[in-house]
């Protein structure tokens, strides 16, 4: 097992792994390998696409190195939630779920991990939980939904700290299904700059996320 330049992300040949908090625990079916005395969970990146964007070659150490405290937005089941909660054991992760269905198994994990802080909310509404979350050093969103760069927006604006960093996971065909994914993109990032973010990366996910583009900045 190699370290990698990604703040506690770990290789071995091409797939990547994360130290387990919970060491015999399982969150979605992943292999757990032990070396040198510790438990590896393996980090998927057809699963998750923060790993998604490692294996794309996103910039080291990654966006989320040093953060004391993340919002994140669209948590799900917890997936990339539990990665995160490996890369991060001190930090205060406040992770935003709309849906009641997949907010159960998100308390679940939260109940194991005690980094989790679970919010069932919608995140077109950060001033419901911005009290709760206060000002965070990373916002990172993953919601499929047609006005995901002004919520994005929105939530950078409200919750991230002078210097945090944001990463948007940008679902093209939920913004629109006809109009071209470039010009998606660009409109996207207009509204970010807007806040103001300043944009320093970009990638498309394929083909571990179809039509997907990350874009990160800094406040
Ligand atoms: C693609 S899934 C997220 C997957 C997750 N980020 C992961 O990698 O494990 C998108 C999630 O966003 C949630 N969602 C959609 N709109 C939302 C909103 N306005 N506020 C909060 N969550 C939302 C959905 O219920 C869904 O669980």
């Amino acid at each position: 097992m190699q370290p990698t330049g990604w703040a506690g992300v770990y290789r071995e040949g091409r797939d990547l792994y994360t130290v387990n908090a919970r060491p015999w625990e399982r969150v979605y079916g992943e292999t757990l390998r032990t070396a040198e005395g510790r438990e590896f969970r393996q980090w998927d990146p057809f699963r998750s696409k923060l790993a998604a964007f490692l294996a794309r070659g996103a910039p080291e150490p990654g966006p989320w190195a040093g953060a004391r405290s993340v919002l994140y937005l669209g948590g799900a089941h917890g997936t990339t939630v539990s990665h995160l909660s490996d890369l991060l054991p001190d930090a205060l992760l406040f992770v935003v779920e709309k849906s009641p269905t997949s907010f159960a198994p998100l308390l679940a994990l939260a109940r194991r991990r005690t980094n989790i802080f679970p919010i069932l909310g919608d995140a077109q509404l950060p001033e419901r939980y911005s009290a709760e979350v206060g000002a965070v050093d990373l916002v990172y969103q993953d919601v499929a939904q047609r006005a995901q760069a002004t919520i994005f927006a929105e939530n950078v604006r409200v919750a991230l700290a002078p210097g945090g960093r944001a990463l948007l996971m940008l679902k093209v065909r939920s913004v629109s299904q006809r109009r071209p994914a470039d010009v998606i993109v660009r409109e996207a990032r207009r509204v970010l700059e807007r806040v103001p973010l300043s944009i320093d990366y970009e990638t498309a996910l394929s083909p571990f996320a179809r039509e997907h583009v990350a874009l990160t900045g800094r406040r």
